[in-house]
């Protein structure tokens, strides 16, 4: 059985696989995985999640976005060597069925839904609340029991019931509205998210009818994104009060490091273009030069609005769900706050096409391994797209975006991606330890981490006992259970870095891999305890599906017998 769970697939045999009868139609360059590695970004991150960001750790969340691309920028590496040697859709998941065998590349699969269905789930909602106060910008307002998850509803009416009209904030007050002009059944106010679920329904359906129809709408949403994120930095760096970036980090490190899931998610994204490696005219030279070029892009562009952000306003005023607009409504500016607007809805509407696009490729690829039943992995005959997938994974994104808040998925998501990061960083090791690195048409340039991650260990304890006291007195006053309790994602970094300086020292470890690992893991330490424990029931969920279908329908059955 043990051999079972981890039975690999050879590279060659993956490649063959990809080969026979999937149809799909070869006709991405790099300047359009740029484009599409871009659509993907930036999306509802930083048109929305970076207003509180900023709120919660001032100026200095631009330096955890620069702190935050370098574990990305490891990651890409990464991805980059494994997308060069196993140039296929399936991404994370492809890679560790070649690394670590198949319980391992379910496992990936079901998290990867986490970073694209998900997130998308998130992402619609988003797009929801922009596009409606898009309208009512225009003056048209819709019923707002139509524009909202029953939860915002809800909770603003149990508000009200506890403190008053006084105390409900802009939000609260459409929440309180919904309920209260919802027509109901049997008392039950009907409320739901009109817009996210309709425009994951359209985005589906252009998924649905061809990537090159999909690839052409999304080079001209990038195009006016980013054109609108330049304007905004070169439009605020007039309105910046220098005054503003003092203090530089009002809540301290703990204020900075807070945002790390609204961070990353804006950074979510450059790993999707990963999927349409099939689709790729050139994929092993295209991939690691795209994820690349689009992380450099959208690092500039985050730190500079950001800054910009920061500098036109005090940080005390971002806590907005509009932030890139409301600065300059803020500073008097009514024109570019509603060109800014009505962009920020196209912006999101890209980042919804891009996970669209990848989840229903995952799951085809994961079909043809015989894990997923055969259906995900039909090719529709006229556009050649996998049609069975797509139209699942339209369901599956639209109907909780309907229902259910953002809050919750947003870390959700990030965990999920941060476990999927890992695991890819952890595959270019294997790969250099079993000699598969000497087929990668691209490499993670290599530098022998055999002493230097041990030391690194040693200069991160002398850092921590020099600069952390109060942390290490926090320690200290803390019982073994409370440790336990609390602080063992922190136990697991720590513990990760001696076994990886262990093992790097044995096996003359790469290093950039490992620091891809270490960064990731860090920032996945930060997310807190909670959203580890539903993440590892997400993953016992996927288990059972596993075992009660992929590990009997594999195709490997057939080879491992
Ligand atoms: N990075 C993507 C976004 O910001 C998920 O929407």
């Amino acid at each position: 059985m043990i051999n079972k769970l981890f039975r690999k697939k050879s590279v060659d045999q993956i490649l063959k696989d990809s080969q026979d009868g999937t149809g799909l139609a070869k006709v991405l360059g790099v300047k359009d995985l740029v484009s599409l590695g871009i659509a993907a970004i930036v999306g509802a991150g930083i048109f929305s999640t970076i207003g509180l960001a900023s709120f919660e750790g001032g100026p200095a969340i631009s330096l955890l976005f620069i702190f935050v691309a370098f574990a990305c920028v490891f990651t890409a590496l990464a991805y980059a060597q494994f997308a060069s040697t196993v140039p296929v859709s399936g991404s994370a998941y492809t890679y560790a069925y070649v690394a670590f065998g198949e319980l391992f590349a379910w496992i990936i699969g079901w998290a990867l839904v986490l970073e694209y269905a998900v997130s998308n789930t998130v992402v619609a909602i988003s797009w929801s609340q922009y596009f409606v106060s898009m309208l009512e910008g225009f003056g048209i307002l819709l019923p707002k029991w139509i524009t909202m998850a029953p939860g915002y509803a809800l909770d603003a009416h149990a508000k009200f019931l506890a403190e008053g009209m006084a105390a409900l904030n802009v939000a609260d007050k459409a929440g309180l509205e919904a309920y209260m002009t919802a027509p109901r059944i049997a008392d039950m106010p009907i409320i739901f998210d009109f817009p996210a679920g309709l425009v994951t329904l359209l985005v589906t359906w252009l998924v649905y009818i061809g990537i090159k129809e999909s690839q052409r709408a999304s080079n001209i949403m990038v195009m006016i994104k980013v054109g609108i994120i330049i304007l905004v930095v070169l439009g605020g760096i007039f309105f910046i009060k220098p005054e503003n970036w003092t203090p530089f980090a009002p809540n301290g490190l703990r204020g900075v490091m807070g945002s790390v899931a609204a961070v990353f998610f804006a950074f979510i994204g450059f790993d999707s273009i990963s999927t349409t490696a099939e689709e790729c005219k050139n994929p092993q030279r295209d991939l690691p030069r795209a994820m690349i070029i689009c992380l450099i892009i959208c690092t500039v562009l985050y730190v500079a609005i950001t800054l910009v952000l920061t500098g036109m306003v005090n940080y005390t005023e971002l806590n907005v769900k509009d932030p890139l607009a409301f600065v300059f409504k803020y500073v008097g500016f009514d024109h570019m706050a509603g060109i800014v607007s009505v962009t920020s809805v196209i912006a999101i509407t890209s980042a919804l096409l891009v996970y669209q696009l990848a989840q229903p490729r995952i799951w085809m690829t994961m079909s043809r391994d015989g894990l997923l039943s055969k259906r995900f992995a039909r090719i529709h005959p006229k556009y050649k797209t996998p049609s069975y997938a797509t139209i699942v994974t339209g369901i599956v994104v639209a109907i909780p975006s309907l229902f259910f808040k953002m809050d919750f998925f947003v870390d959700l998501t990030s965990v999920g991606t941060f476990f999927a990061f890992i695991l890819v960083c952890a595959g270019v090791l294997y790969m250099d330890h079993v000699g598969l690195s000497a087929r990668s048409k691209f490499k993670v340039p290599y530098i022998n981490g055999k002493y230097i991650i041990g030391v690194g260990f040693v200069l991160a304890w002398i850092l921590v006992y020099s600069y952390a006291q109060s942390t290490i007195s926090e320690w200290r006053a803390l019982s073994f259970a409370e440790i336990i309790e609390h602080k063992s994602l922190v136990l697991v970094f720590w513990g990760s870095w001696v076994l990886l300086a262990v093992l790097g020292f044995r096996y003359n470890f790469s290093l950039l891999p490992v620091i891809g690992i270490l960064i990731n893991l860090y920032l996945m330490s930060e997310l807190g305890a909670s959203n580890w424990i539903i993440f590892i029931l997400w993953l016992l969920v996927g288990l059972i599906i596993y075992f009660a279908y992929g590990y009997r329908h594999s195709k490997l059955n057939k080879i491992t017998g």
